[in-house]
């Protein structure tokens, strides 16, 4: 038995149309997997079937010759038989819900990172990047280079490495070597490094609370157990009660900008943590995301050229100084631990993107980095004190604002009667990716109740109306 109706009807003819052997083939196959041609069924001679449809026997042996070697049909004396125990031919299923692992499931809530939108905190001036420069070092890496189209070095390009260590003994007082210094997809790959390499799933780490959501996520990917750890006028406020209460196995914080307050970390908490991490074996992360971008007095240095070869993991990006998309970011590793982690890391990376990492090393090498930079710095400190008097003009709600001395983002704190979820859902409306400060908090306070606001990559021109219309969806969002 065989359903005459579909098998019967006639094949295209049309010049653009598939080959009538393919065509036959696409529909048997089909109708086998659908369950139309359910299992052990026969199909028709192919003597008659080609005489229904008006093509050459032999099209019709060679499709079924096909399904046969691709285990569809039996060809059996008697005839052709389509395989028994297809899934076409089992009773549909109903589909379990999709179970997500625990660790992923509880990721708290869509970024949207991709829609374009103002006041992104975290978003460099990208009209303003020097994309021909860019393609003219692209071209340099490209260049005549096909032996860099194989895998690379798992850690990244020795030139890129070079480079980068140079850069950061002369621009953040960071002491390594080359071999120190893994590339990676970003800071956000640097940070799932440090969690893979160093913890075990259970472990305790503490984050800045509030703080950067990208080292949560790693976090809770890895099952460690994370510690909110308050965050004062000074940064990071750990004291040595809490080294005794819970020991952390990993420590994560921005210590030349923390990530969304923005105070600097003194030196004194510095040492207090490398001598604290060093006593009880813990690691800590030196997120140094946009430290470039200082407005005020000078560069603060980073906390790695303090510890010798101490725990400090530094972690820089590109993704702030270039742009996001290149998705270059880096890790520097204790000297102490290279042995060790040189046979994960080749089994975990592979050496690839070589092209960018050389025209990346290029671009830093020919000095082009260092003046894109000093571009980027006196746009964006115009830009922080535009958005300033744009917020004592336009933003008539009580506020006041946090940090502000480097980086690309003000922290405006608002009294808890403005809400400051609604508000931002408000804004989104509105085009305005403004961050709400209690969603950088795994245990918010009252205190963390206000707006993160990026100004790197917003029109100076558009701050006056911009913070107009978010004053009155605050107002709007207070109850009563
Ligand atoms: C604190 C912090 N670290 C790191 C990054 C950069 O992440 P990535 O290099 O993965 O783009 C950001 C970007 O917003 C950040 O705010």
């Amino acid at each position: 038995m065989h359903p005459q109706t579909f098998l019967d009807l006639p094949l295209s003819r049309d010049p653009d149309a598939a080959p009538l052997q393919r065509q036959l083939h696409a529909r048997l196959k089909t109708s086998i997997l659908g369950g139309a041609l359910p299992a052990g069924s026969s199909l028709p001679g192919s003597r008659a079937l080609a005489a229904t449809l008006g093509i050459a026997r032999n099209t019709v042996s060679a499709v079924y010759e096909q399904l046969a070697v691709e285990g569809y049909v039996i060809a059996r004396r008697q005839g052709t038989q389509v395989a028994p125990r297809l899934h076409g031919d089992q009773k549909p299923a109903t589909a379990p819900a999709p179970m997500l692992a625990r660790r992923v499931a509880q990721f708290a809530r869509p970024l949207l990172m991709h829609k374009p939108a103002a006041l992104r905190p975290g978003e460099p001036a990208l009209p303003q990047f020097p994309l021909a420069a860019w393609r003219r070092a692209m071209d340099v890496g490209y260049q005549g280079n096909t032996a860099a189209l194989g895998y690379g070095d798992p850690a990244g390009e020795p030139a890129l490495r070079a480079a980068i260590a140079r850069y950061l003994a002369v621009a953040r007082g960071v002491r390594c070597s080359a071999e120190q210094i893994i590339i990676t997809e970003g800071a956000q790959e640097a940070l799932g490094l440090c969690v893979l390499l160093l913890t075990n799933p259970g472990d305790a780490a503490w984050v800045e609370d509030p703080g950067y959501r990208g080292i949560k996520a790693a976090m809770q990917a890895g099952d460690l157990r994370m510690l909110p750890m308050r965050v004062d006028g000074h940064g990071l406020a750990a004291t040595l009660d809490d080294w005794s209460r819970d020991m952390p196995r990993l420590v994560y914080t921005t210590p030349a900008h923390q990530y969304p307050l923005g105070p600097v970390l003194p030196v004194a908490r510095r040492l207090q943590l490398i001598e604290a991490a060093r006593a009880h074996g813990a690691w800590l992360i030196e997120d140094d995301y946009d430290s470039e971008f200082r407005h005020a007095g000078e560069p603060i240095a980073a906390m790695q050229g303090l510890a010798g070869d101490g725990p400090v993991l530094y972690v820089g990006t590109f993704s702030k100084t270039m742009f996001p998309a290149l998705r270059l970011g880096f890790l520097v590793l204790p000297a102490a631990l290279l042995a060790a982690v040189q046979a994960p890391l080749a089994a975990m990376l592979r050496g690839g993107h070589r092209h960018e990492q050389l025209a990346m090393a290029h671009f830093i090498d020919s000095g082009q980095y260092a003046r894109h930079l000093g571009r980027m710095r006196r746009l964006y400190r115009a830009r922080q004190q535009a958005l300033r008097e744009a917020l004592a003009s336009h933003f008539d709600v009580p506020h006041t604002v946090d940090g502000g001395h480097c980086g690309m983002h003000l922290t405006v704190r608002l009294p808890p009667a403005f809400p400051d979820q609604m508000i931002a859902a408000a804004a989104h409306a509105y085009g305005m990716a403004v961050s709400p400060l209690s969603g950088f908090s795994l245990a918010p306070t009252e205190e963390d109740n206000g707006l993160v606001i990026g100004y790197g990559n917003t029109a100076p021109e558009l701050y006056g109306s911009l913070l107009g219309r978010l004053a009155k969806l605050a107002r709007q969002a207070k109850p009563g």
